[in-house]
């Protein structure tokens, strides 16, 4: 039996409420969703793999928007956070690293991970953020990776799914990233001590791939007999790659990976700054339609 899964990831929908949007990320959205509503071989589910937002790190109607948006989708959504959600790797600056408070928001609208069994094949999701934080949070996610792991299921293939990379050239190197030297590579991955202690955990329950977003380009490679597969952004490009999505065709003796990429991509332009911005230099004046709530959201954030 064929199970295809289809992995979306860094959709970026933001909200014309910020002080920033790029509206090209919700039609590239609608874009990718409509190829694979036209596949003549459905899905059984689709994983969202992190940056769902622009800025739900800091605007909680972003994050209750998106859930409206997947409600008029007729599939079944599973989601997981990534840095512009629940905010980037521990000792980022103070308003772009993730904290507990940011967690408790986010899972004031989803939950920040799953496990979902479809045919013969074990999907997890978790949030990769927490690795490193030594927040309560982090124990209990390890307890509970640790958990799925030592379970035996009439599974015959296992996918795995996190935001951020899992590991740079090999799943056991050695080299720690210097966060002064190199800062894009130190933003991409995780601790090493952690790094090693998943890849562990992934080795020994043959966990068949683990996938992830955040890198916003395609990759499909096995180092130390561990597939990590890089999912593309539906949202926007970095220098070499193109926007799209993966598929997964699992079947008991393999599982294809393939890259589709969108057949259109959206020319709107955007407003407001890029990049990670303090709340000092956010300009809410440019969100076009503040609603009273949303107004009062924002009012908060910009006198906490
Ligand atoms: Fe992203
Ligand atoms: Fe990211």
């Amino acid at each position: 039996m064929n199970t295809r899964i289809v992995q979306l990831s860094d959709i970026h929908i933001g909200s014309p409420y910020s002080f920033r949007y790029r509206p090209a990320c919700l039609t590239n959205f609608k874009q990718a969703m409509k190829q694979v509503e036209a596949f003549d071989v459905q899905p059984k589910l689709i994983v969202l793999s992190g940056d769902l937002t622009r800025d739900g790190e800091t605007h909680r109607f972003e994050l209750t928007a998106l859930k409206e948006l997947l409600a008029t989708y007729p599939y079944e959504f599973h989601l997981i956070p990534g840095n512009h959600d629940v905010g980037g790797r521990f000792e980022l600056d103070r308003f772009e690293t993730i904290s507990e408070e940011k967690v408790v928001r986010y899972k004031s609208v989803f939950d920040d991970k799953f496990e979902v069994v479809v045919d013969d094949v074990r999907l997890i999701g978790f949030n990769s953020f927490l690795l490193g934080t030594n927040f309560s949070a982090e124990d209990e996610q390890w307890e509970w990776l640790q958990e799925k792991a030592n379970e035996k299921g009439s599974w015959k293939k296992q996918l795995w799914f996190m935001h951020n990379l899992p590991y740079r050239e090999s799943p056991f190197e050695t080299k720690v990233e210097n966060k002064e030297d190199e800062y894009g590579a130190w933003y991409a991955y995780i601790d090493l001590d952690r790094q090693h202690r998943l890849m562990k955990i992934i080795k020994d329950s043959k966990v068949d791939v683990i996938a992830c977003g955040h890198s916003h380009y395609f990759k499909d490679r096995t180092v130390d007999g561990i597939r990590h597969v890089n999912c593309p952004a539906t949202g926007f490009c970095v220098p070499t790659s193109k926007l799209g999505f993966v598929v997964y065709d699992i079947n008991e003796n393999e599982i294809v990976v393939n890259q589709h990429l969108l057949d259109v991509e959206s020319p709107e332009v955007e407003f407001g700054v890029g990049g990670h911005i303090p709340f000092d230099k956010r300009d809410y004046s440019l969100g076009e339609k503040m609603t009273p709530a949303i107004a009062e959201e924002v009012n908060a954030l910009l006198h906490q």
